[in-house]
């Protein structure tokens, strides 16, 4: 996800414009700060890009989801559904505000399976949180209808879908609230920094308070600020907002050349009959940073993945199956509950129960799958041979095994 590969004199400039007033902090400093104001300015270019009517930076997009859970009401007992396979950061957010993440499986689309959603409810569900993995989306129709028809709070996880659209509405807009993240590795980049969008003014203003040690944020003196309810500090600092004012400028630009490497790519790969590719709900809205791809069985998957790492070709090629960070099987921190400080036994033991339950039918599809990063960086020639080789190994693999190629 590749918002820093192109790097340029744009987001000098706007970093530029910081250093030059000194005035690294987002609040305050009227005068000195020669009407630079980074982070407002890229909290209004989110909302009109996105269509959202409102967005709250934050720190980063774990604070995002914490900040969004919280400003939600999600606390002690409650407990929220989000999937099997997202980036640990999901599950630490839920756990921050003490509530009990339940973790369910995902299908052919890499995100929550709907069936498996309804079957994961209870009288102490709260939330669905929908993670848009790898840059597409859930099956958001179908969580809507769960969510009406049980009065569940929709939370969206976008943090790795910036750019990516269900129904020509941007993904994160569409629940009560959602999230993106700007780390390093994110579509577009602030270094670290994220965004909670919501179209609801009651929650708005408790997001802004919460990233602000909740500071009312009424007057223009800090120090008289009142507390209507206990906050933290989440802020993004201008220097981040300002490199994330650069980016989303250019981020029509990213998710053009993106969706035209992924197609070459995609096209190159479907010459392989076995392959089979994500299922995304809206085709259109995919922001196309990843392509994901299945194989017949976890067998040949795990072929192909050996002879990809020993032909040097794997890198970009990401087997989430064996991977610690993003997918339950290998969360045995998360399994053991294993955190600094003590938990509730309560919530440690819902903890342990949700995240030792059977994962089998998200293995069946994890098993099968490969996503490929796209770079913004490749040429033609680059996507040719990478789609070639990767070609090879494939046929290779499949010929070796029973499946026909
Ligand atoms: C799905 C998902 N959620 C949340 C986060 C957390 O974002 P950050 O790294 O900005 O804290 C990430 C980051 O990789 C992510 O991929």
């Amino acid at each position: 996800m590749p918002g820093y590969e192109l790097w340029s004199d744009k987001e000098r400039k706007e970093v530029n414009d910081v250093l030059q007033t000194g005035i690294l902090m987002r609040y305050g400093f009227d005068g000195p700060r020669k009407g630079i104001w980074k982070s407002k300015e890229l909290e209004e270019a989110i909302c009109k890009t996105f269509g959202s009517k409102y967005a709250q930076l934050t720190s980063s997009g774990t604070s995002a989801l914490t900040t969004a859970l919280s400003a939600l009401g999600i606390g002690y007992d409650d407990e929220i559904i989000t999937p099997s396979f997202t980036f640990v950061a999901s599950f630490e957010s839920i756990l921050s505000v003490g509530a009990v993440p339940v973790f369910v499986d995902v299908d052919d689309t890499l995100t929550l399976n709907p069936d498996a959603v309804r079957k994961a409810i209870t009288p102490k569900t709260k939330a669905v949180m929908p993670v848009h993995m790898c840059g597409s989306m859930a099956d958001l129709d179908a969580l809507i209808t769960i969510c009406k028809e049980h009065k569940l709070i929709l939370l969206e996880d976008a943090c790795q879908s910036i750019g990516a659209s269900y129904k020509g509405k941007a993904l994160g807009t569409i629940g009560d609230a959602g999230t993106f993240s700007f780390d390093f590795v994110k579509i577009m980049t602030c270094a670290e920094g994220g965004a909670v969008m919501t179209n609801r003014e009651d929650l708005y203003i408790k997001l802004d308070g919460y990233t602000d040690h909740g500071h009312d944020h009424k007057g223009t003196d800090r120090g008289a600020d009142l507390h209507p309810f206990i906050g933290y500090n989440y802020r993004i600092s201008e220097l981040h907002a300002a490199v994330g004012l650069a980016q989303i400028k250019r981020l029509p630009e990213f998710l053009t050349i993106q969706k035209k490497n992924h197609e070459q790519l995609k096209n190159i790969l479907a010459q392989v009959p076995d392959i089979s590719f994500r299922r995304i709900p809206d085709p259109a809205g995919d922001s196309c940073t990843f392509l994901s791809w299945f194989l017949p069985t976890e067998e040949i998957t795990r072929a192909v993945v050996n002879e990809m790492k020993a032909q040097g070709i794997l890198p970009g090629n990401f087997y989430w199956y064996d991977n610690n960070w993003h997918y339950i099987r290998k969360w045995d921190h998360l399994k053991n509950a294993t955190t600094l400080n003590a938990l509730h036994p309560d919530l440690k033991a819902q903890v342990i129960h949700h995240a030792t339950k059977d994962f089998a039918a998200s293995d069946a599809v994890m098993g099968r799958c490969i996503s490929t990063s796209i770079s913004l960086m490749w040429t033609d020639e680059q996507i040719k041979d990478k789609g070639e080789k990767m070609v090879s190994v494939i046929k290779k693999m499949l010929n070796k095994s029973s499946v026909p190629s």
